[in-house]
């Protein structure tokens, strides 16, 4: 799969991880959607020009990103979607229990998994439908989907239940979508980031974030977005990566 004169739908394309990804690939020479609930998209779009629309849409709606996936149809033109780069989700922190005892909320629980896991769903079916009617090309390869897992699914911490749960599931369903679309030619694969230096790890207090710096084995600094986007791209163009979850991480192990 080559990334110029492609087009790809980037989710979460109003910042951090996605930003990078859509920049990459039009500076690669693609089309790119770019897909985001924030306004933000709006201007990063008049930024880079003709070659990237934005739409605004909650992944976790099925009639918005239907509706998105339609305009990405029409401005893809004749050769159609060529991939899809899902990387809109949230972080969220929250113990089973409160410091007197008291059973936690149900609701941030189900939030969190129906933005991370369902919308990842519900992207990745409607990216596949997009796709399989695609001409194919080399080797019968008709589209690719990448998705965004984390580290936390394998290496949860405490009060990370519901935010690990969300990315387990991210991880589960990448060989059996990947098993499933090998008929149409559709790669599905998923990256699993360490600690990268985005918008969303802002939140947490400096000190913190240099202490998880120190505990990368190296380089021992916080990912960078591009070099998210960089393994995007990597397997864009790879067609024997397929069906699996790539940590890229510094090989740090969370504690
Ligand atoms: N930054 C990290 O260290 C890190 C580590 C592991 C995994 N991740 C994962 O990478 C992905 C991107 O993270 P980031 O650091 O770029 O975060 P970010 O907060 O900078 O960007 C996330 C984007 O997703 C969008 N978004 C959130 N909910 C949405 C919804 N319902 N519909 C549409 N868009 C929505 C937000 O508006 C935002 O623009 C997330 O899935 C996150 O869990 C990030």
């Amino acid at each position: 799969m080559h990334v110029a004169d492609n087009t790809f739908l980037v989710t979460g394309a109003a910042s951090g991880l996605g930003s990078a990804v859509a920049r990459r690939l039009i500076d690669k020479g693609a089309k790119v959607v770019l897909c985001d609930l924030s306004e933000d998209v709006e201007g990063l779009s008049t930024s880079l020009g003709g070659s990237a629309l934005a739409c605004r849409g909650d992944i976790t709606s099925a009639a918005q990103m239907t509706a998105i996936f339609e305009r990405a149809a029409v401005f893809a033109g004749e050769a159609g979607l060529a991939g899809v780069v899902h990387c809109a989700g949230v972080v969220s922190v929250g113990k089973l229990l409160d410091r007197d005892g008291n059973p936690t909320n149900l609701d941030a629980y189900a939030k969190t998994i129906d933005i991370n896991l369902v919308g990842t769903f519900n992207v990745m079916r409607l990216a596949a439908a997009a796709m399989a009617g695609r001409a194919p090309g080399e080797e019968g390869e008709r589209g690719v989907i990448i998705n965004t897992a984390s580290i936390a699914a394998f290496d949860g911490q405490v009060g990370q239940c519901a935010y690990s749960a969300s990315k387990a599931g991210v991880v589960g369903m990448s060989l059996p979508a990947a098993r499933e679309l090998s008929r149409y030619g559709i790669r599905v694969m998923a990256i699993a980031p360490g600690v990268f230096e985005t918008p969303m790890m802002a939140q947490i207090p400096s000190e913190a974030a240099q202490a998880l710096a120190a505990s990368i084995p190296f380089p021992k600094r916080l990912g960078r977005a591009d070099e998210f986007a960089l393994l995007a791209e990597q397997i864009i163009t790879n067609p024997m990566l397929n069906g699996e979850v790539i940590r890229l991480d510094g090989g740090i192990r969370m504690q």
